[in-house]
């Protein structure tokens, strides 16, 4: 009893100086293993008398069961020690600067959806955001296109399969679905911008199947077509950092507004280079006008009570202008060399304050 007490003592202070589970799992083979000092004994029982064979049994037994149950409390305590080293070891700095040679690049339509939001924020705007997958009551039928309407064929729509409903499904050819989704969720007043993916079947030098566009809605009891002017005009010479850009509202068609207009913006095309700028030629670059009765009808909203003004906007044309992009397609080719050098630094978040570009 004597001896198994003094390897008690033993086996239990090399479980309990064992400083690495490596150094643990050598405890464990030593005491417990196939060749272990206690599976030795157990083993040599069987030549012992029946009446001193049960004692000794017993009393290993006892004391392999404290051996395990060191182990298992040593073994947890040193993995806790050797997880807390390693997430001290391994912890990152959040507040370093970013390497420069690691970073990557804001994709030229983030940087521009980004800063044309930041303009209108200024303005009072909220952000909006709709589905790409659209059924065509959003997309056309609240916006006053009736079915069979002519105005649809100008969209060359993306159709998918029918919702289980029966609900015809497109790939969204606007951004103006938003509009009828904000009017149908919130009461006026109504002051957002919907940047998002739009998608059309036509490709070409100067259309992608999948663009953007950004959406712009305001709905009250007051708000006219003077507004509409002077946000425009606000918005365009700001973006476009002149600031005696000249814009002409031209009358226009949509059916989701009355009257409508098309807006151009003054630049020069000399030497076959397109420059922003008073200088006596016309870009366009939005459509607009007040919202339609039948589309406020549409969307539960008293049209006798509200009024208001929307407009939509291409935003690749605009960052080819203001960046100086030639080619529409590259915008979508995912290059790594053409992401390098058209891209923007991730941490120059455009602000209006601050200056809206690098
Ligand atoms: N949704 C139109 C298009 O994609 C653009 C547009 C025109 C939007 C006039 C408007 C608007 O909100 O008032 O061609």
């Amino acid at each position: 009893m004597d001896d198994l007490n003094a390897l008690k003592t033993e086996l239990m202070d090399s479980i309990a100086t064992a400083d690495s589970l490596a150094a643990l799992e050598a405890a464990r083979v030593a005491a417990l293993g196939k060749k272990g000092r206690l599976t030795g004994l157990m083993k040599s029982l069987g030549g012992l008398d029946p009446e001193a064979r049960r004692e000794t049994g017993a009393a290993l037994n006892t004391l392999k069961d404290a051996v395990a149950a060191a182990l298992e409390a040593r073994r947890a305590a040193l993995a806790e020690a050797e997880l807390q080293a390693r997430l001290e070891a391994e912890r990152v700095d959040v507040t370093l600067p970013v390497r420069p040679r690691r970073q990557g690049h804001i994709h030229p339509i983030s940087q521009t959806i980004d800063e044309m939001v930041a303009i209108f924020a200024e303005m009072g705007f909220a952000v909006a955001e709709g589905p790409d997958i659209e059924d065509d009551w959003h997309n056309f039928e609240a916006l006053n296109f009736p079915p069979g309407h002519p105005a649809r064929e100008m969209q060359d729509t993306f159709y998918l399969p029918d919702r289980d409903d029966g609900a015809k499904m497109v790939l969204r050819t606007h951004t103006s679905p938003v509009q009828v989704r904000t009017m149908v969720s919130q009461p006026p007043p109504i002051r957002v911008v919907v940047p998002g993916r739009t998608y059309r079947s036509d490709y070409d030098m100067t259309h992608t199947p999948m663009f953007h566009q950004i959406e712009g809605l305001v709905i009250d009891e007051t708000t006219h077509m003077g507004h509409l002017k002077g946000c425009l005009v606000e918005f365009a010479r700001a973006f476009f950092n002149v600031d005696d850009l000249p814009l002409r509202f031209r009358p226009s068609f949509f059916p989701f507004t009355e009257p409508s207009a098309e807006v151009d913006i003054g630049c020069s095309r000399a030497g076959g280079q397109i420059k922003i700028g008073n200088y006596g030629d016309w870009l366009e670059i939005l459509g607009c006008g007040m919202v339609h009765p039948n589309v406020l009808e549409a969307c539960g909203i008293d049209s006798k009570r509200y009024q208001g003004f929307a407009f939509g906007m291409g935003i690749e044309r605009p960052a080819m202008l203001k960046y100086g992009i030639p080619d529409l397609r590259t915008f979508f080719e995912a290059d790594l060399r053409w992401l390098k050098h058209y891209g923007f630094v991730p941490l120059d978040v455009p602000n209006v304050a601050f200056g809206l570009t690098s």
